[in-house]
């Protein structure tokens, strides 16, 4: 055994880790990076097919953000943001503001503009779980503050995960991951997500597709979120706020909304006066693509047009939308968002972001809010309205200094060109799976994926969690050289932008023949 993997098996407790399975075997000790791969502390190479937990951007090693950091390192690496500003946190502030109002087209939804309010201002953080903590104490202070509500309460999505620190966990819908601490949560609500491919309302057969793209319904999902909203306004005080991971829910098991739920739940929520608070965390920064790959029908055919057993969606009036057809923007990869909500129009009032957000190299987060919530706390000292929240490495200067790089990558036509060619690729390659009878579901929204390994497709059954399906499957990948975590039965693949069309190749062949040699 290599003397550092016989350190870490002495010492160190691993984060959702059993950790007597993990002391049987030896770990793999990763000293180095670069692009898309990683080296272990015997030589051995691994495609990073999850991104280092959903973090890295533009792979490890990256020659701008290593000179970012090597440059303000030069400077200053870090100074208290308590009392002090300083140069590269300013500087970022006002990069995700524009990044947070993006005025482009949405991209999945409908082309009128994103509706809501301006994000204006930015509260830093360390990582998501404290972003979204800092979103919630906001929302729930500003909504007290401003007469919305007395005893503010949240509603939230089903299987939701917000993070693990106790606010978080307490906006959070696993039960596995929040009952230990039930006693130390307060209540949130929980009402339905649009999980498609397990939906009770969806009553397709299943076929040999993303469960969105056949799927027949009469968005029950929809129905059942305004009578939530409708039932708790009657018990006398409206939701302060509906929270919700854009796009897709990651820790739920990679669960996709099917285009167009996202713009309208929304519009149900405000209709009945929450604030809009979006997790950001693991679809920030380019994760959530283009928007130019189809995710099931097209926008018209969802929201508008009435067939294929689906009805067409209320119309809100407000926004004056034409006829279907024309509806259907031709987006240009230069001419897409950062942030998922942005591909459906949708402009929260707080949004939480962090993972991606210094390219995967350091602890930084960020709350972004509008102008109305930031003057809730305004007033005489003597008032003390202040915000009284923070952290000791809050705006530090070398996770600004790389953040600031990342965006500047990201901005790049050919950061762009390359992200869309990668989007595109994954799922070629990915549809190779589908001749895999356990292989349920591949549901990929940009650059995310989900597989959903059941034990046959056509009956849906799910393996036993006790089974460890997703996670023998992860340790056979992890021997052909791709290394990702599961989320139950669900292998996630999530490659850093810079992954090769020959990298993506090999990693859904590991998969495919994972697949085949662990439950075939
Ligand atoms: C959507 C979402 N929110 C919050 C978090 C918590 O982020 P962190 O692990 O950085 O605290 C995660 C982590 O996976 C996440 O996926």
């Amino acid at each position: 055994m290599h003397p550092l993997a016989r350190l870490d098996l002495r010492y160190i407790w691993h984060p959702f880790t059993q950790m007597r399975d993990w002391l049987r075997r030896e770990p793999i000790v990763i000293v180095s990076g670069r692009g898309a791969v990683l080296r272990d502390a015997h030589g051995r190479r691994y495609i990073d097919a999850n991104s280092s937990i959903w973090t890295n951007l533009h792979g490890h090693n990256q020659p701008i953000i290593n000179a970012a950091i090597q440059k303000q390192l030069k400077r200053i690496a870090h100074s208290s943001a308590l009392g002090l500003a300083n140069e590269p946190a300013s500087i970022l502030a006002e990069k995700l503001i524009a990044a947070a109002n993006f005025t482009g087209v949405p991209t999945r939804n409908r082309p009128d503009k994103a509706v809501g309010p301006r994000l204006c201002r930015v509260f830093y953080s360390d990582d998501g779980s404290t972003a979204m903590e800092v979103a919630l104490k906001l929302a729930f202070e500003s909504s007290r503050r401003s007469g919305r509500c007395r005893k503010p309460r949240f509603l939230t999505l089903a299987c939701a995960y917000h993070g693990d620190t106790i606010g978080a966990v307490s906006l959070g819908q696993i039960h596995l991951f929040r009952h230990t601490w039930e006693g130390l949560l307060f209540k949130s609500d929980e009402v339905m997500a649009p999980y498609c491919y397990r939906c009770r309302y969806n009553v397709a057969k299943p076929e040999r597709a993303d469960a969105r793209a056949y799927r027949k319904c009469r968005w029950e999902c929809l129905e059942t979120l305004e009578r939530r909203f409708v039932a708790q306004k009657k018990r006398g005080e409206p939701y302060a706020g509906f929270v919700f991971e854009p796009l897709i829910q990651g820790a739920a098991g990679m669960i996709p909304q099917p285009a167009g739920w996202l713009r309208r739940a929304t519009e149900i929520a405000r209709q009945h006066n929450a604030l809009l608070i979006a997790d950001e965390v693991m679809t920030g920064f380019g994760r959530t693509g283009s928007g130019t790959a189809p995710d099931g029908p097209g926008p018209a055919a969802l929201l508008f047009a009435e067939g294929n057993g689906v009805p067409a969606l209320p119309r809100t009036g407000a926004q004056g939308h034409g006829p279907a057809d024309s509806r259907d923007a031709v987006v240009q990869p230069t001419d897409f968002p950062l942030f998922a909500c942005l591909h459906e129009g949708v402009k929260p009032d707080l949004m939480a972001m962090a993972k991606g957000m210094t390219g995967g190299y350091l602890p930084m987060a960020a709350t972004l809010t509008t102008e109305d919530i930031f003057g809730e706390f305004l007033g005489e000292y003597s008032e003390f309205k202040t915000f009284f929240h923070g952290h000791s490495y809050t705006a530090n200067q070398l996770g600004a200094a790389a953040a600031l790089a990342n965006m500047d990558i990201l901005e790049t036509p050919r950061s762009k060109r390359d992200r869309v060619r990668l989007e595109h690729e994954m799922r070629a390659q990915l549809a190779r799976l589908w001749e895999l009878p356990q292989v349920g579901d591949i549901r990929q929204v940009g650059l995310i994926a989900g597989i959903e390994l059941v034990k046959n497709w056509r009956t849906k059954e799910p393996f036993d969690l006790r089974d460890r399906a997703g996670m023998r499957v992860c340790e056979a990948m992890a021997h052909r050289g791709v290394l990702t975590r599961p989320i139950g039965n669900v292998v996630v693949i999530m490659p850093p932008y810079c992954t090769t069309t020959s990298q993506m190749a090999r990693i859904v062949d590991a998969l495919h023949q994972s697949v085949r040699s662990v439950l075939g």
